[in-house]
C-alpha cells in the first residue's frame, strides 16, 4: 500500500478530528483544549511528548527504525477572533472564535502524518512534530523559539504549508527563496489639547493632524520605496473622541508594513519617524511612534522547497507546481526557517470563501493529502 492508501485508511478519523477542532476554536496561547487533544494523540501512537513550549506549544519526537537525520514537521493550532457564519453542523460552538484560517487543518494533518508514521515506523532518523500555538500574530513561533524549541529538540530541516481556497484542489506550490513578507506592527500617539468643539482655537485638534499624517505616511510607498521593492504600508486604525462637542485630546493609529527586504523597512521606519518629527514640531504636540517587527520574512531554502515539491508530485503529479509570486500576507513560521533551513508549501482546495472570511470553509478532502506530504518529507529526507 502507498503512503496515501494507508493515510486514506483512516480518513473519517481525520476528518472527525478536524470537525471537533472546528467547533471548539481557540485563540493563541489559549489552546488549552487543542494541544491536550494533540498531546493524548501523539501517546496514544507510542510518541514521546512535551507539553508547555512557547505556553500552549506540543512537541512529539518519533525515531525511525534506523539512523539519519532530524525532520521537523510543523502545524498552528490557534483560531481567530471572528464570528463564524457558516451554519455548518460543526461551526464554532464559541461565539466570536472561529478557525477561518484552516489551522484546525493543519493540526489534523500534522497528526495524521504522526500516526502513519508511528504505525509503520518504516524511516531513517527522528521525525518532530511542532505543534505551534498563537501564529496569527501574536508570535507564538518565537515563543517556541525562545523555549528553547531547536536547542532541546534539533533538527536538520523543517516543514510547513497551509491550506489556500485560492488554488485549485490538490495544486500544492512552493516558492523557492523568499515567499511571504516580513512584518511590522506600529502605533502612533498623538496628545494635542482638547477643547470645547465651538471653540477650536483653544485647543490642538489630534483628529486633523492624524488624518494629515495618514495622507503624509502615504507618500513613503508612493515616493521613497523604490517600485522595485515591494512593500505595504497600511494604516489600519483610527481612535480618537467620544462626544459630538469635543475635540479629542489623544489620537492613536495603529497599522502594518509589509517587507521582503530589511533594509527598505528601516528606511520606512526612519521616514515615518520624520513625518511625525515634522508634525511635531509644526503642530506643537507630542508624538510617540512604536514600531515592532512581528514576522520575519518566510524564505524558503531553495533545495528543500524542490524536495517539498518532488514529495507532492508523488501524490499529484503536475498539479505540484514551483511558484514565482511573492505573497504580501506573512506567516510566522518563517521565524523558524529563519533558525533551520526547510521549506513551506500551500495546497490547494475547493472552499471557494477567503481565508479570515467568517463564512471560510474547509475542503476535508485535502487532510490525506496534507497528512501524506509532510509524512513523506520525513521518509525523503531522514536518510539524508
Ligand atoms: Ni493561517
Amino acid at each position: 500500500m502507498t503512503i496515501q492508501d494507508r493515510i486514506n485508511t483512516f480518513a473519517d478519523d481525520l476528518t472527525a478530528i478536524r470537525r471537533d477542532l472546528h467547533e471548539h476554536p481557540e485563540l493563541g496561547f489559549q489552546e488549552v483544549r487543542t494541544s491536550g487533544i494533540v498531546a493524548e494523540k501523539l501517546r496514544a501512537c507510542g510518541i514521546e511528548v512535551t507539553t508547555g513550549i512557547g505556553k500552549t506549544g506540543v512537541v512529539g519526537v518519533l525515531k525511525g527504525n534506523r539512523p539519519g537525520r532530524a525532520i521537523g514537521l510543523r502545524a498552528d493550532m490557534d483560531a481567530l477572533p471572528i464570528d463564524e457564519q457558516t451554519n455548518l453542523p460543526w461551526a464554532s460552538k464559541t461565539p466570536g472564535v472561529m478557525h477561518a484560517c484552516g489551522h484546525d487543518a493543519h493540526t489534523t494533518m500534522l497528526l495524521g502524518a504522526a500516526r502513519y508514521l508511528a504505525e509503520n515506523r518504516d524511516f531513517a532518523g527522528t521525525a518532530v512534530f511542532i505543534f505551534q500555538p498563537a501564529e496569527e500574530g501574536l508570535g507564538g513561533a518565537r515563543a517556541m523559539l525562545a523555549d528553547g524549541l531547536f536547542a532541546r529538540f534539533p533538527c536538520d530541516e523543517i516543514y510547513g504549508l497551509h491550506n489556500s481556497p485560492y488554488h485549485e484542489p490538490g495544486v500544492v506550490g512552493v516558492k523557492p527563496g523568499p515567499a511571504m513578507a516580513g512584518a511590522n506592527f506600529f502605533d502612533i500617539h498623538i496628545t494635542g489639547k482638547g477643547c470645547h468643539a465651538a471653540m477650536p482655537e483653544s485647543g490642538i485638534d489630534t483628529l486633523v493632524i492624524a488624518t494629515t499624517l495618514v495622507q503624509q505616511l502615504q507618500s513613503i510607498v508612493a515616493r521613497n520605496v523604490p517600485p522595485s521593492r515591494q512593500l505595504v504600508l497600511s494604516v489600519t486604525q483610527i481612535h480618537a473622541g467620544a462626544a459630538y462637542n469635543v475635540i479629542p485630546e489623544n489620537a492613536h493609529l495603529a497599522g502594518t508594513v509589509r517587507y521582503f527586504d530589511r533594509a527598505t523597512a528601516e528606511m520606512v521606519t526612519q521616514r515615518m519617524q520624520a513625518l511625525c518629527a515634522g508634525i511635531e514640531k509644526g503642530y506643537g504636540v507630542e508624538i510617540k511612534m512604536e514600531m515592532r517587527n512581528v514576522f520575519d520574512v518566510l524564505e524558503n531554502d531553495a533545495t528543500l522547497a524542490e524536495a517539498m515539491i518532488g514529495a507532492a508530485r508523488e501524490f499529484v503529479g503536475d498539479k505540484a507546481q514551483i511558484k514565482s509570486d511573492l505573497v504580501m500576507g506573512s506567516e510566522d513560521f518563517a521565524d523558524m526557517l529563519q533558525a533551520v533551513p526547510g521549506a513551506y508549501c500551500t495546497i490547494g482546495h475547493k472552499g471557494s470563501v477567503p481565508l479570515h472570511n467568517p463564512g471560510f470553509v474547509l475542503d476535508d478532502g485535502i487532510l490525506p493529502l496534507g497528512a501524506a506530504i509532510m509524512a513523506r518529507m520525513v521518509e525523503l529526507r531522514g536518510a539524508g
